[in-house]
């Protein structure tokens, strides 16, 4: 459901809650000008989603942990050029966007929760409601599909910008080729889907997961995570953290379109924390070992073989070898 009216009733009594006081049915329908029913009717989609509420009869109802929802009218404020399709529920932002053939500029999709969010590999990416971004971003290009290889690393470098400006410091690094580390456990990954329209013109889907307010009851995840709020040791303001992410996402995409991932290099390899280790590099169904050199100009990994030979790839999933020597 994209939000509309509905959902704003949903973000006001999640805003009346966030003071973690008690606030009865009776107050919070007058204060919204909806009946006592509709209230409970929010409260119950709330706790459905896994929202921790406390209910005590004669007082009424608080959160139980801060919560801030996404809130579009906020995170616009400063670019009100952007298009931005919020939903409080959806697949995977990534597949909504596919709808959308040639677009003339940028379009954002975000939701408060996935119920198939993809991650790469065939994998599920982890969506509960209200505590992490999804994130995708529809970006028209005037190059071929073959210019955009560095396209994942970009946004990782987008994404490494903006988390270092909410504070995230030493431990943050690249894994090539998409994604953000926190000492050597991920915070951050995105998952690049191209379409070709005509040579010379295509669309990319840009989708990006952030784990910013999640704790550690989430145990379905295969591989080892953190979350900015506990990096940071507190809560994180979701809106201010997806107005920044689509400023520098933008401004890297701009500067891409223009010179491609050339100017990037340097700064990949200084973040990525693979560099000059021995690494095994899994792609489609064979496995290479070798020293990381870094990537070049297009974003592809290269890789010194045992022989000295140089191989470059442009995908596959990469592992640190401990035991190794170079
Ligand atoms: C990965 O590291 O495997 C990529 C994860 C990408 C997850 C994001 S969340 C928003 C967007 N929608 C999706 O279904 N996937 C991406």
């Amino acid at each position: 459901m994209m939000i509309k009216n509905s959902h704003d009733n949903l973000l006001q009594v999640v805003r009346i809650l966030s003071d973690g006081h008690y606030h009865d049915g009776d107050s919070i329908g007058e204060l919204l000008q909806i009946t006592r029913s509709a209230v409970w009717k929010i409260i119950q989609k709330l706790l459905n989603y896994q929202i921790k509420i406390d209910s005590v009869k004669g007082k009424g109802y608080a959160l139980v942990e801060p919560l801030i929802l996404l809130d579009r009218a906020q995170i616009q404020k400063n670019q009100p050029e952007i298009e931005i399709h919020l939903f409080e529920s959806i697949d995977s932002t990534n597949q909504y966007l596919k709808t959308f053939k040639q677009v003339k500029s940028p379009l954002v999709c975000l939701a408060e929760k996935q119920m198939a969010g993809k991650g790469r590999f065939n994998r599920a990416w982890h969506s509960p409601f209200g505590k992490n971004i999804y994130f995708s971003c529809l970006y028209p290009f005037q190059k071929d599909v073959s210019e955009l290889a560095g396209l994942s690393l970009l946004t990782s470098l987008a994404i490494v910008d903006t988390l270092k400006n909410f504070g995230v410091g030493e431990g943050l690094a690249l894994k090539w080729s998409n994604d953000v580390m926190f000492d050597g456990k991920k915070v951050s990954g995105n998952l690049i889907e191209l379409q070709a329209e005509t040579h010379a013109v295509c669309q990319a889907i840009i989708g990006i997961g952030i784990n910013v307010n999640m704790l550690e009851e989430e145990e379905t995840i295969q591989q080892p995570w953190t979350s900015m709020q506990k990096i940071l040791n507190q809560y994180v303001d979701r809106n201010a953290l997806c107005e920044l992410l689509i400023k520098n996402l933008l401004d890297y995409l701009n500067r891409f379109n223009h010179q491609g991932f050339a100017p990037f290099v340097k700064s990949w390899n200084e973040w990525d924390c693979l560099v000059n280790k021995h690494i095994s590099l899994t792609n489609v169904n064979q496995s290479f070992s070798g020293r990381m050199l870094g990537v070049n100009e297009q974003g592809y990994l290269l890789l010194e073989l045992a022989n000295g030979e140089i191989r470059t790839f442009s995908s596959g999933e990469t592992t640190i070898m401990k035991n190794a020597t170079l």
